[in-house]
């Protein structure tokens, strides 16, 4: 991840300057969970690829810093909106917005973060950028709608998984690689090329994010293990073990969706290890990174190019 800050460095300094300002707001409530989310870190992942492919496209101008700090917006706000429904405590490595101010504050405040977002977009005076954050947006709530009807359902298949995967998480990927492009007005093949790889580069990372959930080190991801268990989300290695796992875990496991069970949680962490349920969703995002890879072969040559592959790779390496 060090290697592509880098090149950024400036830019991503001056993203998180724009986050800053863009956060005043005369209500004292807003500042306090707006200060509270902001310095509670994050990766900045998401402004950290329309700077990269921004500079991909060989971008010259300055708007990318404010919709590199749109991006973030947009994903801070669902990160409010998602630890209510998902009742999450930890987050960054503290207590989640939700737990230190309620449940109530953290969906009002992700509605300010939200149209804060837009208002800033539309300052950019550039239809092509909102149309692609509108959809963007707009899809991103449809994944989380999705994901809630598949609650406690243990016979969500692999590609229900994948297509609320898409939405939720790789959407906001896609617009981002894609927005380097429009901002630079590159060609439609190159937008496109971008818009592919933000899409696999998401799913991967999102695959990561859901074997980490029960394998990742708290500590390092900064979250709760067993918090998709616990809410009963059936995510890619609960779905694979249904289908492989010895006869009587599966039976335990469609139980544990179906009703919950968070002691239960080392019982099926054995279950998903011994039928190779983690390394099979591992695998999947590897696969997904790699034509997130292919996708750039459109781009010219470029240290904003093999970033955008280094990227590819810390997205399934990472155990952050
Ligand atoms: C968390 O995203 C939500 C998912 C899409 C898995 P990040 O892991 O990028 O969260 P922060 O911003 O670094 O905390
Ligand atoms: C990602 O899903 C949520 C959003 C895209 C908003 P998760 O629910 O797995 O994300 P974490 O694990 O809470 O960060
Ligand atoms: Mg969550
Ligand atoms: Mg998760």
């Amino acid at each position: 991840m060090e290697t592509f800050r880098r090149l950024i460095q400036e830019d991503l300094e001056a993203v998180e300057t724009v986050i800053r300002d863009r956060l005043a707001s005369d209500v004292p409530l807003i500042r306090q969970v707006a200060a509270y989310l902001v310095s509670g870190g994050g990766k900045r992942l998401r402004p950290a690829l329309v700077l990269l492919a921004a500079g991909a496209c060989g971008y010259k101008g300055v708007a990318h810093r404010e919709i590199g700090a749109v991006v973030e917006f947009i994903h801070t706000a669902t990160l409010l909106h998602d630890d209510v429904v998902d009742e999450s405590s930890l987050r960054r490595g503290r207590a989640t917005a939700n737990e230190r101010f309620g449940n109530a504050a953290s969906v009002l405040v992700g509605d300010f973060i939200y149209s804060r977002a837009f208002q800033m977009m539309v300052g950019v005076r550039d239809l092509r950028v909102l149309e692609v954050l509108a959809d963007a947006t707009n899809v991103i709530a449809e994944g989380e709608v999705l994901q809630l009807l598949g609650v406690r359902n243990p016979d969500l298949t692999e590609t229900e998984y994948l297509r609320v995967v898409r939405s939720k998480t790789a959407k906001l990927f896609e617009a981002s690689a894609r927005l380097g492009a429009v901002l630079a007005g590159d060609t439609e093949v190159r937008e496109r090329a971008l818009a592919a790889y933000g899409m696999h580069l998401g799913t991967a990372f999102q695959l990561i994010d859901d074997v980490l959930d029960y394998s990742g080190d708290r500590a390092s991801i900064g979250k709760n293990l067993g918090d998709d268990l616990a809410e009963g989300k059936s995510t890619l290695p609960l779905i694979h073990a249904l289908a492989n796992a010895r006869v009587d875990e599966r039976a335990m496991l469609r139980q544990v969706i179906e009703e919950g069970a968070v002691d239960r949680f080392d019982q099926v962490l054995g279950a998903l290890e011994r039928c190779g349920a983690l390394d099979y969703a591992r695998e999947q995002a590897i696969g997904e990174a790699a034509l997130a890879r292919a996708a750039l072969a459109p781009l010219a040559d470029s240290k904003f190019r093999d970033s955008l592959i280094d990227f590819a790779a810390f997205a399934v390496g990472r155990e952050v």
